[in-house]
């Protein structure tokens, strides 16, 4: 009995080695066939099982000898973040090939390969196996590929216009007002604010909001605001339920604390399946379920309401994103001649599928761009000092909410404004790896410094954006700041590619002034999609080689919610700038007091403790679960007005 028990283990043991040894020879000889350089590992980044082993195992296999091991643990989950350009500088190309006995991988941060990649979608689809998660409430513009894709992303599209964008720019700049005068406890007469440590919180709040109000026309209310807005249906955080909806059901959660809670626990929500979920002993999945039970029923109010107003023919001439989904799905006004409506050509979960991925999409990749864009600015003093020149330029004293939307916005996006948000984008972009492949039985040509080589079938491609962007042959360099100290350990150690530098994007101080937007879409199949297949930023900056430049990826599964960011960041800048400075908090190292009895040089040697110190928190601290993002502790920083700043010092 026994016997026949361990022979039938090792009957199974030897068919599975022979499999994984098939497999291998088979993904080896495609890899030596496709005349890309390859390195062998021992796993398949995205299986689960490794993914897992990274908590476990990986920390012990660590106090193997380095020899052994030294290419795969370069190589370990978000290493595009840890390592950035290093392994490809190392291994001496740009683009390269890993051979597991699962499933080969392609890596690249070459602008030339890129280019190939994102413009030839057929050959290069999305690995849709990836989104299965996001899939939650329903099948959506993200999770798919082909001709249902192009149904999805053709719904979707119209609210990214501009005049949503001049939407997003007003709703933008009266909620960041509403956050500055939290900032200063209501009293925007004080010099200084508090240290601030909820950054990361209020810039997610402010985004939420945002999207909110120009992505589904409901207006929230920036806690401890009193009063109500003229227009728009307005909501506080006490309330429990959609005062805009007729047929309310009887919430637990408010929307925003819905939301909030859903997008916290996004991971267990992702992973755990629902009904799991809800009978998991856990506090936390227990939460992150009623979270997603909630945002679903107040999502589903609020589409029954926009259908109910769409049927009636009374949605007038707004088009926020629910009502492009209702429409775009086919519901229309029911006509008077008793005709059939058409068939409804996205189901009502694919509606809030969609709802809920654009959410999913533009909040927290809004929300860090902004958080870093401010801790990165009180790091870099002089190139503050330069932004706010520049605003007081482009504004001419006037109120920022009181200038006109198309003359401003072109100038801001050929200004430092502009140069600060590329290069925020450049150093911290939010998607650190974005996902191709190649399908089964398809391998694809691809040129490769002049020649033709094959990507094998069955790859997964990751282009690797923080390598892309930080690529030495592809950008301009300087040397760097401090060779003794460099900003990475081990990226770029001999240039300024890791160093948060704005003016490396300016090259003619006056263009802003003669500014036009950054290109207009020609009338193209593309165009109709909302796919932007213009360069990403102003002609009048630096414009980086295509494919060199990829925060919102590119071609045609490029980011449609682009410019709806871009002028959403852009507004946070104008506004926050023209009337204050931000400064690093020092608080850790000197009180107040302590400070303003020093003299320049013991300023700028505190100062300099609190720049090491974000520095540090923006290398070690940061996570590139979903999107990148600060994993552990706060960045403090303080607001205060402009000529009374704390720290002159021109660091650098
Ligand atoms: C700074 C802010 C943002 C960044 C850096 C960003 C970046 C990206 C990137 C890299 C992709 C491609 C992802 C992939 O291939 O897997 C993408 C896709 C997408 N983004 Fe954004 N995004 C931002 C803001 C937004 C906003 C505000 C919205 C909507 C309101 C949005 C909606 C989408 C959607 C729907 C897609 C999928 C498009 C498709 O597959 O056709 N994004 N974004
Ligand atoms: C909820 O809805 C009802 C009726 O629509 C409304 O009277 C009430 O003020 C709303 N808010 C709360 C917090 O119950
Ligand atoms: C909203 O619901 C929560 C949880 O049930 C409750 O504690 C709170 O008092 C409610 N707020 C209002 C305004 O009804
Ligand atoms: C601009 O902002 C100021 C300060 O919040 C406010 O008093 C003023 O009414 C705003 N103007 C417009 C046109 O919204």
């Amino acid at each position: 009995m026994l016997s026949t028990i361990v022979l039938a283990l090792l009957v199974s043991l030897t068919l599975y080695a022979l499999k994984i040894y098939t497999q291998f020879a088979r993904n080896l000889a495609a890899a030596k066939k496709s005349g890309i350089p390859y390195v062998i590992i021992p796993f398949y980044q995205l299986n689960r099982l490794y993914q897992l082993s990274q908590l476990f195992v990986v920390p012990i296999a660590r106090k193997l000898p380095v020899s052994w091991t030294e290419i795969w643990f370069d190589l370990t989950l978000e290493w595009g973040w840890a390592r950035r350009y290093e392994p490809f500088k190392r291994f001496g190309t740009d683009t390269f090939l890993t051979v597991s006995p699962e499933r080969n991988q392609l890596y690249t941060a070459d602008a030339n390969v890129i280019s190939q990649i994102t413009t030839r979608k057929t050959d290069f689809p999305k690995p849709l196996e990836v989104y299965e998660s996001i899939k939650i409430y329903g099948n959506n513009v993200v999770t798919s590929e082909g001709q249902v894709w192009r149904h999805h992303r053709k719904i979707t599209s119209p609210p990214f216009s501009e005049k949503n964008n001049h939407l997003v720019w007003t709703e933008t700049l009266e909620q960041c007002q509403a956050m500055v005068n939290g900032w200063f406890d209501g009293n925007t007469g004080k010099t200084e604010s508090k240290t601030i440590y909820t950054l990361a919180d209020d810039a997610m709040r402010l985004s939420l909001y945002v999207i909110s109000r120009a992505g589904f026309g409901v207006r929230l209310q920036w806690p401890g605001t009193g009063g109500t807005h003229a227009n728009g249906h307005v909501k506080n955080e006490e309330e429990n339920n959609t005062s805009s909806v007729g047929n309310a059901q009887k919430h637990t959660m408010s929307y925003t604390d819905a939301l909030g809670s859903l997008l916290h626990n996004i991971l267990w929500v992702l992973i755990v399946p629902p009904f799991l979920l809800k009978h998991l002993p856990f506090q936390r999945t227990k939460e992150s379920y009623t979270a997603f039970v909630e945002w679903g029923k107040y999502m589903n109010e609020m589409f029954q309401q926009k259908k109910a107003t769409v049927l009636k023919g009374e949605e007038g001439d707004s088009m926020d994103l629910m009502v492009a989904l209702v429409k775009g799905a086919g519901i229309t006004k029911e006509s008077s001649t008793g005709e059939k409506p058409p068939a409804q050509t996205l189901t009502d979960e694919e509606i809030l599928g969609n709802a809920f991925v654009f959410i999913l999409a533009g909040h927290e990749t809004t929300a860090n761009t902004l958080h870093f864009c401010l801790a990165l600015l009180a790091t870099n003093i002089a190139a503050q000092r330069h932004l706010q020149a520049d605003l007081d330029e482009i504004f001419q004293g006037r109120p920022v909410n009181e200038s006109e939307y198309e003359e401003v916005i072109p100038k801001l996006f050929a200004s430092m404004a502009g140069a600060v948000l590329n290069e925020e984008l450049r150093l911290l972009a939010p998607v650190v790896g974005v996902p191709k492949s190649t399908l089964k039985d398809s391998p694809q040509p691809l040129e490769l410094g002049g020649k033709t080589c094959t990507v094998p079938a069955d790859c997964y491609i990751a282009i690797i954006t923080p390598a892309v962007h930080r690529n030495p042959n592809q950008w301009p360099t300087g040397p760097p700041a401090n060779p003794q100290k460099p900003s990475h350990p081990l990226s770029n150690l001999d240039n300024d590619l890791e160093e948060f530098k704005p003016e490396r994007w300016i090259l003619d101080p006056d263009a802003k002034h003669a500014a036009s937007m950054p290109d207009q879409e020609a009338d193209t199949e593309a165009s109709h999609l909302g796919v932007n297949t213009a360069a990403d930023t102003s002609a009048a900056l630096y414009r980086p080689p295509k494919g060199a430049y990829i925060p919102f990826s590119e071609g045609y599964r490029s980011c449609i919610g682009r410019r709806f960011a871009q002028v959403e960041i852009l507004a946070v800048l104008a506004l926050i700038f023209s009337l204050y400075s931000v400064e690093l908090a020092v608080d850790a190292y000197a009180s107040d007091e302590e400070v303003g009895k020093m003299n320049d040089q013991e300023k700028f040697e505190v100062w300099s403790k609190a720049r090491d110190e974000v520095n540090r928190q923006m290398n070690e601290d940061m996570g590139a679960i979903i999107t990148l993002q600060l994993r552990k502790g706060a960045i403090g920083l303080r607001f205060v007005k402009r000529g009374k700043e704390r720290f002159n010092c021109n660091a650098r």
